[in-house]
């Protein structure tokens, strides 16, 4: 494994990272709901390869993700790097609705009374005394940002939280918040080979304040695992009948991408993960790859991306064989 600072922060996280929405199960990843024990083997076999860097969000499962690490962070705590998300609350108290879910109604609150109690409610369900990194989950224009960064550098001071970073943001967000006097450490976006031009936007705003860039969605939810994926079916819920690569007409063009791709991944004698991920690790220098996993042998097979070394050409013609399909805005 490899590590690097996050963002201009003291922090050292292993270039993989260990995403934990799927862990949350609930109806958006209904093939299968999490236990304690799997939770704790998980967070082991991150040990055992060194990805010490691990994601989550209160509204994953509703509370359910974070309580699961809890369990299973417990006597480790200071072996890993704990994140999670401020923003999204089921609370009732106000903000913007975002969406009903599972018998919840999620609102988008960015005030500062609001980012505090999303840190305490995390803190509890997580079993812990300090974060080390929050993500405010989608930022809102509907709040003043000085206001949210007055409440983020707050909770730095009591030492709740050790950095802090945007997500489902653009660009100009970015500046914004460093402009209110904010050190915004890390911005989490959707990016992959299918989906990189949003990244690539923001690229230029992230090396302006040395932030690190966190993909999310590299696998595309699984559709980039192999090709044999888009034959599953999904239940209406499930996030994963919900992205465009479920579609006829993207079907065709990804079985082509993949025959495109089979024989690289064949050269190199590696996992179709294991290829996207370090094609990912390309695109910009300070890149984290958070990849969603819930079971130990993805683990294994994502930490080894970084042992494979793709030559230009082979970047190259990755890519080509995705730009018939590429999207702009991944509407999950
Ligand atoms: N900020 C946001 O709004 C936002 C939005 C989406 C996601 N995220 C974060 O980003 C993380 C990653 O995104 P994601 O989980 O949606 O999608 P993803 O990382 O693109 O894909 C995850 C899927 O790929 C599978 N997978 C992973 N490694 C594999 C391997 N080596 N071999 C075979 N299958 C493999 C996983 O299977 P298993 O589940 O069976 O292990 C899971 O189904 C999330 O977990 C979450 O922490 C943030």
């Amino acid at each position: 494994m490899q590590y690097r600072k996050l963002g201009n922060s003291d922090l050292s996280v292993s270039l993989v990272a260990l995403g934990t929405w799927g862990l949350g199960g609930g109806s958006v990843w209904s093939d299968h709901d999490s236990t304690e024990a799997e939770a704790k083997n998980l967070l082991s076999a991150c040990k055992e390869y060194g990805v010490n860097y691990i994601d989550t969000a209160p509204v994953y499962g509703t509370g359910e993700s974070e309580r699961l690490l809890g369990e299973a962070l417990k006597g480790r705590r200071h072996d890993f790097v704990l994140q999670t998300k401020c923003s999204l609350n089921w609370r009732n108290e106000g903000g913007n609705f975002h969406y009903s879910r599972d018998g919840y109604t999620v609102n988008n609150d960015t005030r500062p009374e609001a980012i505090a109690r999303d840190v305490e409610d995390s803190l509890r369900r997580l079993e812990t005394d300090y974060l080390d990194s929050v993500i405010v989950h989608y930022v809102c224009k509907s709040f003043p940002v000085c206001d949210t960064v007055e409440a983020l550098e707050r909770l730095k001071e009591q030492g709740k939280i050790r950095a802090y970073g945007l997500s489902n943001s653009q660009p100009k967000d970015l500046a914004d918040y460093q402009n209110a006097g904010g050190h915004v450490d890390t911005v989490q976006e959707f990016f992959s080979i299918l989906s990189p031009f949003h990244g690539r936007d923001y690229f230029p705003e992230c090396k302006k304040y040395g932030a690190t860039f966190q993909t999310y969605g590299v696998l595309e939810e699984g559709f980039l695992t192999s090709p044999a994926f888009m034959e599953r079916t999904f239940r209406k819920t499930d996030i994963r009948s919900r992205i465009p690569w479920v579609q006829p007409e993207y079907k065709t063009g990804l079985r082509e991408a993949f025959e495109i791709w089979e024989p690289i991944r064949e050269a190199h004698g590696c996992s179709f993960p294991q290829l996207f991920e370090a094609w990912a690790l390309k695109q910009y220098p300070n890149m984290s790859l958070l990849v969603g996993m819930r079971k130990p042998a993805n683990v294994a097979d994502n930490a080894k991306c970084l042992d494979l070394v793709l030559t230009p050409d082979e970047l190259a013609a990755m890519e080509e064989a995705a730009k018939p399909i590429q999207v702009e805005v991944l509407d999950k």
